[in-house]
């Protein structure tokens, strides 16, 4: 389907355009009203996550309410741990909880992978065509997964944590069994996007949200090689790989096949430059708490990030946009990058 605002799809591309593209990661969710008034019809996060007209809906939402560029599928890193086999419940106020956990090798030997647990996740491929069909072309669609290193986190922890520490211990004490987990999750996750790209998908992009946990050599050893290794198997649209905190590794992820790479608040444009130079299309980093400020300060921001990033950029925050962030100071931001001319 020809694509009417392809501006991101043309900036990934590295072509000269009149401005930079703007999205936010976590768009599609609760800072929208709309959004909260679709929650609150359902039971729990997971129905609306498995129910295809109600996920095309609320991915819409941003693009209606907001003029974002881009669309970014509702669903969530965790339906590829849960295809593997370990289900898990979001619980208000506490965040994803997994009830069973891996703790040894045959808890790894029994998990499901490939196109086995991919071909789990029909509902997921059933809202990406509807969200296309909906959409009828008006901005690009991108599809997503966790990374190898932060899903293996969920599934040792079971739940969210500061440290992850059992997730780390993991690493130190049975490095073997870790790198078994992570090429099951990886080979899981090359599946799931293959089958994402099939649907529909124009760019798909990686999580590693808990990749600023790990010191660089663990980064090396147990997170780049199988970002690698993704980044390898998809050629047929653009990757974005978004390793959150994880500044100490920029210069690795040079050599990682991917088009664009998200940054945190954490990274400066010039640090970022400094290691990648133009290979990458860069995509970021506006702190989310930025977007409490008045106004005239966000817009501001807004000008300065654009003109320090330079071509080959597109607007995003640092992370997901926080749940009460006001929605005004969103769309201040959201308004300016659009009336922003390089
Ligand atoms: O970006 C988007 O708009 C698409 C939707 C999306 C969600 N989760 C919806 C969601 C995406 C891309 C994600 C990715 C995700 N999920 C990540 C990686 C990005 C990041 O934030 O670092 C992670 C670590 C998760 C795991 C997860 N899901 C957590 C920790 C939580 C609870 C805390 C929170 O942020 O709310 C979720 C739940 C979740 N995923 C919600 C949404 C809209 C909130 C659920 C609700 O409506 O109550």
């Amino acid at each position: 389907m020809k694509i009417q605002n392809d501006l991101l799809l043309r900036t990934i591309r590295g072509e000269k355009v009149e401005r930079p593209p703007v999205w936010l990661m976590r768009q599609a969710g609760r800072i929208l009203p709309q959004y909260r008034a679709v929650r609150a019809s359902l039971s729990s996060f997971k129905e609306l996550v498995a129910n295809p007209e109600l996920a095309a809906e609320v991915t819409i939402q941003p693009i209606d309410e907001l003029g974002v560029d881009a669309a970014i599928i509702f669903s969530d890193i965790l339906v590829i741990p849960e295809a593997m086999g370990l289900d898990y419940e979001l619980v208000e106020k506490k965040g994803p909880v997994f009830p069973k956990v891996i703790q040894r090798k045959e808890d790894i030997d029994v998990l499901v992978t490939g196109e086995d647990a991919a071909s789990r996740l029909g509902y997921v491929y059933e809202a990406l065509e509807c969200t296309i069909k909906e959409l009828n072309g008006r901005v690009p669609l991108i599809g997503f997964s966790g990374a190898p290193w932060t899903l293996l986190a969920y599934m040792l922890e079971g739940s969210g944590s500061k440290t992850f520490s059992k997730a780390k211990k993991f690493l130190y004490q049975e490095p073997i069994l870790a790198h078994q987990l992570l090429e099951k999750i990886t080979h899981a996750i090359i599946s799931y996007l293959t089958a994402k790209i099939k649907a529909g998908v124009d760019v798909v992009q990686i999580f590693d949200s808990w990749a600023g946990l790990l010191s660089p050599d663990q980064y090396r050893t147990f997170a780049l090689p199988y970002i690698k290794t993704i980044c390898q198997a998809i050629d047929e649209v653009p990757i974005t790989v978004f390793s959150k905190g994880a500044w100490f590794i920029l210069e690795d992820l040079k050599e990682v096949s991917c088009h664009t790479i998200g940054l945190d608040w954490t990274t400066s444009v010039e640090y970022a430059r400094e290691c990648l130079g133009d290979t990458k299309i860069l995509q970021g980093n506006l702190d989310p708490c930025q977007l409490y400020a008045p106004h005239d300060r966000i817009k501001k921001e807004a000008e300065n990030m654009i003109r320090a990033f330079g071509a080959g950029y597109i607007v995003n925050l640092g992370h997901g946009v926080y749940p009460d962030t006001p929605l005004d100071g969103v769309k201040a931001f959201v308004n300016h990058v659009k009336s922003f001319r390089y």
